[in-house]
Parts: structure tokens; sequence; C-alpha cells
């Protein structure tokens, strides 16, 4: 199998639950402390040995390209007032040997519609990784996505990070069966999104990493609406799944709902608190 290279960040969302800052300022350039969420699902990429970086942006997202283009003005200036420190951190957000792509989803049609806007740049056969910024997770060491890889590798398989949530929350996730409970990694056999508690297959719920095959692209161009009038990754990832050997992993770390204001609270005392 070829090595993973390129990670999908969907950004085009509309990020409702944050307006009205949201009006002017994309959600995924909400600063957690210093640095847009962003920013940390890019690290996190690029820790995991990423070095394609695919943005599907919507309208007002210009604020994510700019952040990871150079700008020459602040640089002199920085250096200008010798401050460079800061010169140093303002430069080096992107390594040299990463790069950027942006492709424009036209509608919000949904997470699985924006994956699938990025289908072009995926070689068949060629394993991809999707990290939803607004999931902010500490690895504590080793970053999610490079837990995941270690899977991906070792079992030649489909990654999904996995949590084990409440019977009563199980209906804001996608919830997947399991093979065997007690199994590590869990082998997946299927996959549904938002059920209600009662149908629910288990308790072991997605969060927004995935490293997967370019089969899902291909279920993806041909999908109609699903859960919520929207095109769903869920049900691309089901439909493959008896095909693509996929994994679970419950990955080690800390989850922060950033895409909720609990949450987004929540990571920003974390990671404020880490840099006294
Ligand atoms: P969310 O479900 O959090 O939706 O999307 P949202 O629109 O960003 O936020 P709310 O619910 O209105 O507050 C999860 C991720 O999928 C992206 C979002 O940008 C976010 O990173 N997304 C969602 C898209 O890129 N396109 C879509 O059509 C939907």
């Amino acid at each position: 199998m070829k090595p993973l290279r390129k990670a999908i960040f969907p950004v085009a969302g509309l990020g409702t639950r944050f307006l009205p800052a949201t009006k002017t300022i994309p959600k995924e350039m909400l600063p957690i402390v210093d640095r847009p969420l962003i920013h940390y699902a890019v690290e996190e990429a690029i820790e995991a040995g990423c070095d394609t970086l695919i943005f599907v942006t919507g309208r007002n997202k210009r604020a994510v390209e700019d952040y990871f283009d150079r700008h020459p003005e602040l640089e002199r200036e920085l250096e200008e007032k010798g401050k460079l420190q800061e010169l140093e951190i303002v430069r080096n957000i992107i390594p040299a040997h990463v790069r950027c792509v942006y492709v424009r989803q036209p509608q919000p049609l949904g997470l699985g519609h924006a994956v699938g806007c990025a289908a072009h740049l995926i070689d068949e056969d060629e394993p991809f990784a999707v990290i939803l910024p607004d999931d902010l997770i500490d690895g504590a060491g080793v970053g999610c996505l490079r837990q995941m890889l270690v899977v991906h590798q070792a079992k030649g398989a489909a990654v999904l990070a996995l949590e084990h949530a409440l019977l009563a929350d199980v209906s804001r996730y996608g919830v997947v069966a399991v093979r065997d409970e007690e199994e590590r990694p869990l082998k997946i056999t299927g996959i549904v999104e938002k059920p209600l508690p009662q149908d629910a297959p288990s308790r072991w719920t997605v969060v927004g990493r995935y490293i997967l095959t370019s089969d899902v692209m291909r279920e993806l161009s041909r999908m109609t609406p699903g859960s919520g009038g929207e095109i769903q990754l869920t049900d691309a990832i089901a439909a493959v799944l008896k095909d693509v050997p996929t994994y679970g992993l419950a990955f080690s770390g800390k989850r922060f709902d950033c895409g909720a204001k609990r949450g987004f609270l929540e990571a920003n005392l974390h990671y404020g608190f880490q840099q006294e």
C-alpha cells in the first residue's frame, strides 16, 4: 500500500454554534490560547508524516489560506523591531517540505460532500487522512493521527478514532458495530450516523480522525444525501466496509469538542495552563 501522505481538512462548515463570531471569522480560526484550531490539526498531520495538506474551504474562509501563507510586511516589521522569536513563530507554521492545497466546496452539503470535493487529489489505492479541526485532541506525547498510523501500517487497513460514550450521548455521533468488544484494535463490522440510543450497535463513537482508502472517494462520488439532508462520510464508510478492512482505535489522550462552546472553553483552559 502507498504511504499516508495526504491529509484533508474539511473547513467549509457554517459554524452556526459560534454565531455571531463566525459571521466573519471561520470557526477553524478561533484561537485556543494563541493559535487557531486549524493550526493544531495541521501540526498533528505533519507529526504523522503527511506532507500534502488539503483544505476544503468555502465562502468566508480566506483567513485560513492567509494564515498558512507568508506575510512579508509583518515579517519585515518584526525583523526591523528585532522581534526575532516572534518572526520565527510566524515564519515556521508550515515546514518547507509540506505543501498546502485548497479546494472549494461550493455549498455546505455535509462532511461527506466536503471530503469528496478533494477526490481528484487522491490517487487510486492511496490512503488519506481526514482531520476535523474542531475535534481537538491532546495525545499526551503522541498525536492521535500518529497513533492511528501505527494501526494502519500494522493491519494495512482503514482506521477510525473511537471514544466510548455514554448511551445518552451516542445519537450525536457516528457509532460503530464491532466484532469483539475485548479486541484491540477493535475490528469494525458496521457503522451508522447518529442512531437513537436504543438502535446504537455499541457505545463506540467516531471522533474527527480517519485514515481511509480511495474506495471511500469512489463511493462518495455517487452518494445522495442521508441523515439531516447531508452527504454523510459515515454512509460512504459503511458502503465499503465489506471490501475494506477497518479498525477502530481507542486512542490515548483527551479530546475537546471545540465545535461546542463548553469544549472550546475547556480546551482553552487545558492548553492555557500547560503554557504556564
Ligand atoms: P460540523 O458538523 O461541526 O458543522 O462540521 P459546522 O457547520 O462546522 O458547525 P455548526 O454545527 O453549524 O456549528 C464538522 C466539520 O466538517 C466541516 C466543518 O467545517 C467542520 O470542520 N464541514 C461540514 C464542511 O467542510 N462542509 C460541510 O458541508 C459540513
